[in-house]
């Protein structure tokens, strides 16, 4: 079979697949064939995917030989009438966003796995894209905001005097989340810490982080492992006691999101107001609508004083080792999916595939797609 790499559409600079990670699904007995210059934003140059066994070619030939198509976003709209029934298509779907293309796949009668659909079970950890593009972002908003911030992070004794160290509010302690309480620990800063999920009170205590706990957060079992939204009670009870936090806090990085639904907006504009000026807002759920209510996405704003950043792109800005995240994900998948001889195969009696495979057949497959989009169940 051959897998092609798409060049992303959109502006992201990532790639799906690097050269050292082609190597391993040639390994797999797949055949690769890369776009011309697709991996030129993550640093990745048409010579070197040649010596690590693949061929280089226009978009077309890709979309042509193909029988697996590796992109991160989803192709262009104009581009499913050139793929042809029965291949595979592996990105990121975003299916809320990208409802009328996924129908338009689904149509066509194409196969879509998507990889934001990765069921959350250990088997698949090694698979979880979306765990690995917020370690980025949770990484890389803690760095930011330390470059935007008119203070030091750390505790300072010097000649000059002592100077205290900033203190840093993490909203959601998801992957993303927990990723930024390690960080702006490692700088020095207090951190405090909300999340709906008690589940991860421990994980923020070892971290070094305070868990503030809110009585009577709603959680669901089967919402496996993410957050569900809460009641108009809660979220007043929430947004006041945040609003205490902030007015205290020199950096907030927030990361609360619900998979399928607008971000929980959770910082308010009077809880803005009310802030010290020079503090800094590290928006992760910006493409979602954002944590903080003057949001505004891909978009740095200073209001009073606070600096609120609108990034949802950090795994773009950070192209290089987030495609090297992705394609070691992406092959990972693959790799349950591939028998001896090489041939990619939808099987859908295994758990991961299931819940992975957005459309196929011309029906939508994944339950927790099916979910999200208010598809009737068969
Ligand atoms: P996410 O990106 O969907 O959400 C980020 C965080 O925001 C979550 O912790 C969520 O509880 C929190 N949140 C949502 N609404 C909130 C509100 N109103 N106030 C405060 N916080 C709010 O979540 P992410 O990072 O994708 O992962 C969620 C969980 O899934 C992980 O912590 C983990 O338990 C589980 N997981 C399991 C994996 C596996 O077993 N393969 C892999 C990755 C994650």
């Amino acid at each position: 079979m051959i897998a092609g790499i798409l060049r992303e559409t959109g502006g992201d600079l990532r790639v799906a697949l690097l050269p050292g990670e082609t190597v391993s699904l040639i390994k797999l007995g797949l055949k690769v064939m890369v776009e011309n210059d697709a991996g030129e934003g993550a640093f990745a140059s048409d010579d070197q995917y040649r010596a690590a066994g693949a061929t280089a070619e226009p978009r077309s030939e890709v979309i042509r030989a193909a029988d697996i198509l590796l992109t991160v976003n989803p192709p262009l709209v104009d581009d499913i009438n050139q793929f042809r029934e029965g291949q595979m298509i592996f990105t990121v779907l975003d299916p809320v966003t990208n409802r009328e293309w996924l129908e338009k796949a689904r149509t066509r009668r194409l196969s879509v796995l998507a990889l934001d659909l990765v069921p959350r079970i250990t088997r698949a950890q090694s698979m979880d894209i979306l765990s690995s593009m917020a370690t980025v972002s949770g990484y890389k908003a803690v760095l930011e905001a330390a470059m935007l911030l008119p203070r030091f992070f750390p505790m300072f004794m010097s000649a000059a005097g002592t100077i205290r160290p900033a203190r840093v509010l993490v909203l959601g302690a998801g992957v993303a989340g927990l990723q930024a309480i390690a960080m702006a620990r490692k700088l020095g800063a207090v951190v405090e810490v909300f999340d709906v999920r008690s589940a991860v009170k421990d994980e923020v205590k070892s971290l070094g982080g305070k868990f503030i706990e809110i009585e009577g957060a709603r959680e669901d079992a089967a919402a496996g492992g993410y957050a569900v939204e809460q009641n108009e009670e809660f979220r007043k009870k929430q947004q006041a006691l945040i609003q205490e936090r902030a007015v205290a806090a020199d950096v907030i990085i927030a990361t609360a999101q619900i998979p399928g639904r607008r971000a929980p907006v959770l910082v308010m504009k009077e809880t803005v107001e009310m802030m010290k000026p020079g503090s800094v807002i590290i928006d992760l759920a910006a493409s979602t609508g954002g944590n903080c209510e003057l949001t505004e996405n891909a978009r740095t704003l200073v209001v009073n004083g606070v600096t609120i950043a609108g990034r949802s792109d950090y795994p773009s800005v950070m192209s290089s080792d987030a495609s090297r995240m992705f394609g070691n994900n992406l092959v990972n998948l693959i790799r349950n999916m591939t028998d001896s001889e090489g041939n990619v195969k939808i099987n859908l009696a295994d758990e991961i595939t299931a819940g992975t495979t957005a459309v196929h057949y011309g029906e939508y497959q994944s339950q927790r797609l099916k979910q999200m989009l208010d598809i009737k169940q068969t």
